[in-house]
């Protein structure tokens, strides 16, 4: 698959953020939306680390923002089985 074809395979595929709201996850989430995916960011906006609303302004209106936390199984069904995930927040990070 050459770059083109493979920046055309993500139009309109749905991908899963956990940690989306942070510096990493928004400006992946900022790149995905412009090549056509449809982004859902997992976040629980955890006082400790760098989630924040501000990182994706740009595309506020273009994402769907999950509150949740990554330790509740539930949280992570709410894309199709299917769905590529990246995870930038995961249960190991997040020790109770
Ligand atoms: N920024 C870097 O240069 C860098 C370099 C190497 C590795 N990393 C790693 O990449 C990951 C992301 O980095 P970042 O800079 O985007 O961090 P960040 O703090 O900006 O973002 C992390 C996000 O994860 C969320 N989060 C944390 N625990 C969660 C949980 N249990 N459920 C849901 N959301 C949760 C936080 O609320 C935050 O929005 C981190 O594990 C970091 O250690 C970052």
């Amino acid at each position: 698959m050459n770059e083109r074809a493979g920046l055309e395979a993500i139009r309109d595929r749905e991908v899963l953020i956990t940690g989306g709201l942070g510096f990493i996850g928004s400006n992946l989430a900022i790149a995905l939306v412009e090549l056509g995916a449809r982004v859902i960011l997992l976040d629980s906006m955890r006082e400790d680390h760098g989630g924040n609303l501000f990182n994706v302004e740009p595309i506020r209106d273009r994402v769907t923002i999950n509150f949740s936390d990554v330790r509740d199984e539930s949280s992570l069904f709410l894309g199709r089985s299917t769905c590529p995930a990246v995870l930038l927040a995961s249960p190991a990070d997040s020790p109770r």
